[in-house]
């Protein structure tokens, strides 16, 4: 058997490691800084302030994301956190604002998502997965709308 192992200088092997890198460097940054990460198209959500009192969340929608047909935002109360939609003049989708995969506050939206920043899982505005990690999907809540306030049984 004969030996082809070929003798390198230390200049020349991090010559070659640098080269690597540089490579290595190009296709994270083409894939978006990483691999599992959100999309850069989601948009950060709106965060309003619901109070809790009675088993509902009562939120005011004037003055917010949810005056508009189409409207979404993060409502944040002291029963939970929770990702809601309006829908029509008169109707909201309401669902958990907490990621089913490792917990993380979902805070990205596009037209038809919501994103976690964790590790870019989606999901419908009705809570279901669209995109993994995350495999079961978010809880959906009954809500009411009169009078300007949206009231979400929990
Ligand atoms: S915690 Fe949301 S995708 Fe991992």
């Amino acid at each position: 058997m004969s030996d082809t192992t070929v003798p390198i200088s230390r200049r020349e092997f991090c010559g070659a490691c640098m080269a690597s890198c540089a490579t290595l460097a190009t296709f994270v940054t083409a894939c978006g800084g990483s691999p599992t990460g959100p999309s850069a198209s989601a948009r950060d959500l709106s965060v309003i302030q619901g109070q809790f009192a009675n088993a509902r969340v009562r939120v005011t929608t004037a003055g917010t994301p949810l005056a508009n047909v189409g409207g979404a935002a993060r409502v944040e109360s002291s029963a939970g956190l929770f990702l809601v939609s309006r829908t029509s003049d008169t109707t909201f989708t309401v669902i958990d604002g907490v990621c089913t995969h490792e917990g993380c506050t979902i805070t990205g939206t596009t037209t038809t998502e919501y994103v976690c920043p964790c590790h870019g899982s989606r999901y419908n505005l009705t809570g279901q997965v669209q995109q993994g990690p995350a495999k079961a999907n978010l809880r959906q809540y009954a809500s009411t709308f009169a009078d300007g306030v949206v009231s979400i049984a929990v």
